[in-house]
């Protein structure tokens, strides 16, 4: 399917690796040229180097911590007007709530709250103006279904699925979407090392955890970042105008509901 985007501009966060790059991938398959993100540098050009190599878009590599003022000026200032804005991030690293201190929730809430939406701020009149925006957060199944020591995650991220709940609707009317994804378990690095770091803590072995995590999950897998990026370019599309301040869940059936 042609995704009727070929010559757009995109900005993906945070996408030298995993989720991100594979958004990233799948926009420059439809056309798009990119801004990809990350901290470090070796990692980021060598990203770059492969998705221009696969696809013949542009890529401009921006190296620089998105949960500061000044990288986001960075990443704007190579692509100050996009017409897709990706929004990703790390997210806070597994912790019971109690070792939480004032400064690590108000760290936790800037990366997977405040940072989406002040790259939001400034790129949506633009868009407005231009009658085309597609606008895409990753967030996570825990927004809706808590796990265990990521409640600074979950919290952040569904501060940020409420605040653009409103913000959706006033630029609906101009082809302007702001949708939100929702991985389930997706096999990355942070999914890897999440594995790893549980073996040491537990003892376990990490292929006996691994086991029990598809166990439970009723596609019996793990996604694939390819899916995953398939699935936000077709939300980025042409054909996805009328798709907006959504909830999408990848997550092969684990969130046990029927709505
Ligand atoms: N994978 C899953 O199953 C899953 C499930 C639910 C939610 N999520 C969420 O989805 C997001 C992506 O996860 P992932 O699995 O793709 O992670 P990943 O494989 O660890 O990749 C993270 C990417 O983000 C970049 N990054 C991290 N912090 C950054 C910062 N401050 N500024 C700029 N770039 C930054 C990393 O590059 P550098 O380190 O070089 O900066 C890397 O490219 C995370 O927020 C995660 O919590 C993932």
């Amino acid at each position: 399917m042609d995704l009727g985007i070929r010559g757009r501009t995109a900005i993906v966060c945070a996408s030298s690796q995993g989720l991100g790059k594979a958004c990233a991938v799948a926009l420059a398959e439809a056309g798009v040229s990119l801004v990809i993100n990350g901290r470090n540098r070796e990692l980021l050009d060598h990203t770059a180097d492969e998705i221009r190599r696969a696809t013949g878009v542009s890529v401009t590599p921006v190296v620089a911590d998105l949960s500061t003022v000044e990288g986001q000026a960075t990443l704007l200032a190579a692509c100050p007007t996009p017409d897709i804005l990706i929004n990703n991030n790390g997210g806070p690293p597994f912790r019971d709530f109690h070792e939480l201190d004032r400064q690590a929730m108000l760290t936790g809430v800037t990366m997977n709250m405040v940072t989406p939406i002040e790259l939001i701020q400034k790129v949506i009149d633009t868009m407005a103006k231009r009658e085309f925006g597609r606008i895409v957060n990753i967030t996570s199944i825990s927004v809706k279904m808590p796990i265990s020591g990521l409640d600074l995650s979950s919290g952040a991220r569904a501060g940020l699925t409420a605040f653009m709940a409103g913000v959706a609707r006033t630029v609906a009317d101009k082809n302007v979407t702001i949708n939100n994804l929702l991985p389930g378990s997706f096999n990355t690095q942070r999914l890897r090392s999440g594995f790893a770091n549980a073996s040491k803590k537990t003892g376990k072995p990490e292929s006996e955890l691994v086991a029990h995590a598809v166990a439970a999950i009723p596609a019996k897998r793990f996604g694939t970042p390819t899916e995953f990026g398939q699935f936000c370019a077709f939300i980025c599309s042409a054909h996805a105008s009328y798709l907006t301040g959504q909830n999408l869940l990848l997550d092969g059936g684990a969130y046990p509901a029927a709505f």
